[in-house]
């Protein structure tokens, strides 16, 4: 069967067979490793949203990932690489389909993605079931990295709980008390909204009232009318993408951008000022990435990627470019050969890149250990203000795993 992207569909019964053999290989220890001849090229699997409200974030993870590898010659581990694109559409009802094709069918050797923590949930859980590698160059889902991880699962971006925690005793410290929460009702804005909570509630901050509305749904005036209503000392929110623009232009549509102060994770601005243009200034966020920080590393990165694709890199860049390079420092570690997979593990674990985002390594759980970062809109960027928490790991709440 060929779906309406031209990309071949395994019936019910390749599935299955696809699915028991991979059972074996997990049953051996050893990742399945369909092109494993040296001289085969790398198959690497791009599960992101190429359509819907994400579009702009996948595309960017895509982008960078093939910038780092072009930089390489082409090549990661010694290997060339090929890659292979499914459009997960953020859509979680389809993921377990979508990971099973690239893994069964297109037999790639790793798989990348994704952007939404729903559909990434059930990438992990097929990952573990066929023990499959993979990497997550974005989705912050506590779980992956909490009791669902797994030796063959990684993260270049962040846990939900990292970029959230910091900000609650940024907004106590600028004396808000008082705080309204607004997200999507799915597990990214629950798990940043809690993460805001224990920190800000810890410091003795209240939280006056937690607004929601389903994903990815923009239709946000009722809630900012009743945000007007209740007058709260500030907002703290989650919305990225598509969402985020909007949800911006509409605040500051309300009236309130001056009376009531709109905070969040810093997935509310990056990747969108260019369409929020003066609404977003002066919106302070937390986030493990700030356009202007200052290393070699950045600078490097955001000349080559403009080059490249003719835009300003963001964060989603900067975690597929970080995702490349960790593949990269474990395939080299085994000369290109994934069946060598402690070998490969081990040079993972051990892994300590030169991100853009500033020096970046792994915790036991497979999670970045890195610095969230206060930035403030000015201008039209995400200008870095200090060092909300430095060296931040994800408590790993439930994971099994040991050094
Ligand atoms: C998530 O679903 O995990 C997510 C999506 C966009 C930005 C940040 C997190």
């Amino acid at each position: 069967m060929t779906d309406k992207r031209g990309i071949h569909t395994p019936n019910r019964r390749t599935l299955l067979k696809g699915a028991s053999a991979m059972a074996a290989f997990a049953a051996l220890g050893r990742f399945p490793t369909p092109a494993i001849a040296q001289g085969a090229p790398l198959r690497v699997g791009f599960m992101l949203p190429y359509s819907g409200t994400y579009t702009k974030l996948g595309k960017f993870i895509d982008d960078a990932f093939r910038l780092y590898v072009e930089q390489k010659g082409g090549r990661l581990g010694g290997r060339n690489v090929e890659f292979v694109q499914v459009d997960d559409e953020s859509e979680p009802a389809k993921a377990t389909d979508n990971m099973n094709r690239l893994v069964s069918r297109e037999k790639v050797d790793v798989v990348v993605g994704t952007v939404h923590s729903g559909v990434a949930m059930a990438m992990a859980k097929v990952a573990r079931d066929t023990n499959s590698m993979l990497i997550i160059p974005n989705a912050g889902a506590n779980a992956a990295t909490g009791p669902m991880c797994a030796p063959n699962i990684w993260r270049t971006s962040f846990s939900n709980w990292q970029p959230g925690f910091p900000m609650g005793k940024v907004m106590y410290d600028a004396g808000h008390r008082n705080v309204m929460t607004i997200t999507w009702r799915y597990a990214a804005g629950q798990e940043m909204v809690d993460a805001f909570k224990e920190n800000f509630t810890k410091a003795g901050g209240k939280i006056v009232e937690e607004l929601y509305l389903p994903f990815p749904q923009v239709e946000f005036q009722p809630l900012i009318t009743q945000i007007a209503t209740k007058k709260p000392d500030a907002v703290f929110s989650f919305f990225a993408g598509g969402g985020a623009v909007k949800f911006v232009k509409d605040y500051a549509a309300a009236g309130l951008k001056s009376s009531i102060p709109l905070y969040g994770t810093g997935f509310l601005t990056d990747g969108t000022l260019q369409a929020q243009g003066a609404d977003a200034e002066g919106i302070k966020t937390t986030l493990h990435y700030a356009d202007d920080l200052d290393n070699p590393a950045n600078k490097a990165f955001l000349a080559a990627f403009k080059k490249k694709t003719g835009q300003d890199g963001d964060v989603y860049a900067v975690q597929g470019y970080d995702a490349a390079a960790l593949l990269n420092i474990g395939l080299s570690a085994v000369g290109g050969d994934m069946a060598a997979r402690d070998k490969m593990i081990a040079a993972m674990r051990a892994a300590k890149i030169d991100s853009p985002r500033g020096p970046i390594s792994f915790s036991t759980a497979h999670n970045v250990v890195q610095n969230i970062y206060l930035r403030e809109v000015k201008g039209g960027l995400n200008r870095y203000v200090s060092i909300a928490h430095a060296a931040l790991a994800d408590p790993a709440r439930g994971c099994k795993l040991s050094s």
